[in-house]
Order: C-alpha cells, then sequence, then structure tokens
C-alpha cells in the first residue's frame, strides 16, 4: 500500500509502486480532471501540485509521492468558492475544447503562490503547458487578471 494526500484527505492504494501517479488519480481514485495528452512529461495536460509544486503526474511513479499532499484541479476550490485562477478563467472565457485547461491551471495556481504579479516573461518561463487551441492570448490576460483579485 502507498499512503498520500490528495485534495487533504489520506489515501491508500494497492498498485505497483512504478504505476505513473496520473493513472493512480484517474483510475484508481476516480478523479478525472486531470488529464492525459502525451504521456512523456511534455504537453502540461497531467499537471497536479505536489507538496505545492506544479508537477507532471504521467511519468510520475505514484512511490515518489508517498507521504506527500497531492492537489488536483478538484482540490483547489473552497467549498462552493471558486480558486481566484478559476473565477478568472470563466471572466476571460479562456478555454476552448479545455483538454489542457486543468492542467494550465493547476501550473498557473503553483505560479502565483510563489510570484504574486508575474510578468509576461515570468509566465512564458513557468507555464510551459501546450495548448493545441491556441488559448495562450486569453491565459496570459486571465493570469494577469488573477494576479489582480
Ligand atoms: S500527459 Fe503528462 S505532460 Fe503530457
Ligand atoms: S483549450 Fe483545447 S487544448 Fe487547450
Amino acid at each position: 500500500m502507498i499512503d498520500f494526500v490528495l485534495n487533504g484527505e489520506t489515501v491508500s492504494v494497492d498498485v505497483e509502486p512504478d504505476t505513473p501517479l496520473l493513472w493512480v488519480i484517474r483510475d484508481t481514485l476516480g478523479k478525472t480532471g486531470t488529464k492525459f495528452g502525451c504521456g512523456v512529461a511534455a504537453c502540461g495536460a497531467c499537471t497536479v501540485h505536489v507538496d505545492g509544486v506544479a508537477t507532471r503526474t504521467c511519468v510520475l511513479p505514484v512511490e515518489a509521492v508517498a507521504g506527500s499532499s497531492v492537489t488536483t484541479i478538484e482540490g483547489i476550490a473552497a467549498g462552493e468558492t471558486r480558486h481566484r485562477v478559476q473565477q478568472a478563467w470563466i471572466d476571460e472565457q479562456v478555454p476552448q475544447c479545455g483538454y489542457c485547461q486543468s492542467g494550465m491551471i493547476m501550473a498557473v495556481t503553483a505560479l502565483l503562490a510563489e510570484n504574486p504579479s508575474p510578468t509576461d516573461a515570468d509566465i512564458d518561463d513557468a507555464v510551459t503547458n501546450i495548448c493545441r487551441c491556441g488559448t495562450y492570448g486569453r491565459i496570459r490576460s486571465a493570469i494577469h487578471r488573477a494576479a489582480r483579485a
């Protein structure tokens, strides 16, 4: 059994230790907001927070997070109150197909926790996720809106 905290609750999973965390989150624990894109840590669709750090989970063995605190897109709102990044995403109408967006939001929430007022260059450095729909301009606007909130 491997124990870790998922969105504030301790979970124990009986899986092979080298199972990618993404599949444990989605298939074992049923949190499907985190998406599979490339499988080679290149696109960012699978991004969650591990102890507050934005982390791509498609190549991360679950044993690497034993004892850690993992937060997924399902865990960033405070009850019924959206995270300010989620609200900014709505206000700026960011998503197109939406597939990349939970990973984007997880990358952005980690960035703003570290850097409350990022410049465009800071954003470019920190948020390297890929969006096939090309929503980058609105993402940038939403990040600045969330930073002001
Ligand atoms: S699915 Fe993990 S980075 Fe693309
Ligand atoms: S909104 Fe479609 S891939 Fe980003």
